[in-house]
């Protein structure tokens, strides 16, 4: 072979960021508006082209180390000689939206298949995992786990997790505030707010307790079809959210103007501090002047996407 492909989604987090981290479940599903791609081809040197670079693999900039890391990897198991990586995507970077670990999902992917050797689901998942540590520093696996499936997941650290059926009948409004998340270190953030819990007025482990029972109600709230039941999880959610200090002025405005605009519930979505927020709605027509809302607001692009099984068909 002398050319190899891969894929992967971007993903969105319904509930559970950052709780997850610490062992609390989460909900995510693959979000197919947003897609990248990775082609790799012999080359005469390691080279990447991506959209804000094309040069030597060596040089790239600090932010695609974990690229740079995850190659690396893969060539040192596999030496099969100089490649050039193209990487084409639409997921906006920095997002909250699982770039990086979808990056590394098509590479990993890209690189197999031009090896033409088969990738179990734990290869894959350890090689972006490890680049995922690179990038954000103590990843759940929450967003390799999304990035490289097709179906919505009931996500715990560690274990091993099945697909979900989302099957609630709604329309999710996906923003992006264009401002780039900063999940690195919003992460750091708040494990340094655990550690110091104990001096702490308002301790933070019980909320983060609070949003795992929200992720487990906004579950049992899809089962049922309860769409303002999940919605009123995601609202609560965004209010301990907002006091682990990973929202941000404009997310708090959009998630307002979409309360405003109709929309039954309103959180942000992935790390925070920028990146993409999301509101619930019950109908399509709803979804639509919620984005009009969001717009006018602030968001730099808005995605509409129903919820339930027959989106992921
Ligand atoms: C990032 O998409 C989700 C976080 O919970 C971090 C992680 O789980 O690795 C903020």
């Amino acid at each position: 072979k002398n050319i190899g492909y891969g894929k992967a989604n971007g993903k969105i987090i319904l509930m559970g960021e950052h709780a997850v981290v610490y062992g609390e479940p989460a909900i995510a599903f693959p979000f197919s508006a947003t897609t990248i791609t990775a082609t790799i081809r012999p080359s005469d040197s390691f080279r990447l082209h991506c959209s804000y670079y094309k040069g030597s693999l060596e040089k790239a900039p600090f932010t695609l180390k974990s690229i740079k890391t995850l190659v690396q990897q893969l060539e040192k198991e596999y030496p099969i000689g100089p490649i050039l990586i193209e990487i084409d995507s639409t997921i906006p970077a920095e997002r909250g939206m699982g770039s990086s670990a979808a990056v590394a999902v098509a590479i990993t992917r890209a690189f197999f298949d031009l090896l033409d050797k088969p990738l179990s689901q734990e290869e894959l998942l350890a090689y972006v995992e490890h680049a995922e540590q690179i990038a954000h520093g103590n990843p759940s696996g929450i967003d390799a786990a999304a990035t490289s499936g097709n179906n919505p997941i009931y996500f715990r650290r560690g274990q091993p997790f099945t697909p979900f059926d989302l099957n609630v009948e709604a329309f999710l409004v996906v923003a992006d505030t264009g401002i780039k998340g900063q999940t690195r270190t919003a992460v750091k953030d708040v494990a340094y707010a655990v550690e110091m819990e104990h001096e702490l007025v308002e301790p933070v482990m019980p909320r983060i307790h609070r949003l795992g029972q929200l992720t487990r109600e906004a579950k049992e709230a899809i089962s049922q079809n309860q769409v303002q039941k999940l919605a009123d999880t995601m609202n609560e959610a965004q209010t301990h959210l907002k006091e682990l200090t990973v929202s941000n002025d404009l997310l708090d405005t959009l998630i307002h103007a979409a309360i405003d605009a109709g929309a039954l519930g309103a959180k942000l979505t992935g790390g925070g501090r920028g990146g993409c927020m999301i509101a619930l709605t019950n109908t399509k027509e709803e979804a639509q002047v919620v984005c009009k809302a969001l717009e006018k607001n602030g968001a730099v692009a808005t995605w509409i996407q129903g919820l339930g099984v027959h989106t992921y068909a």
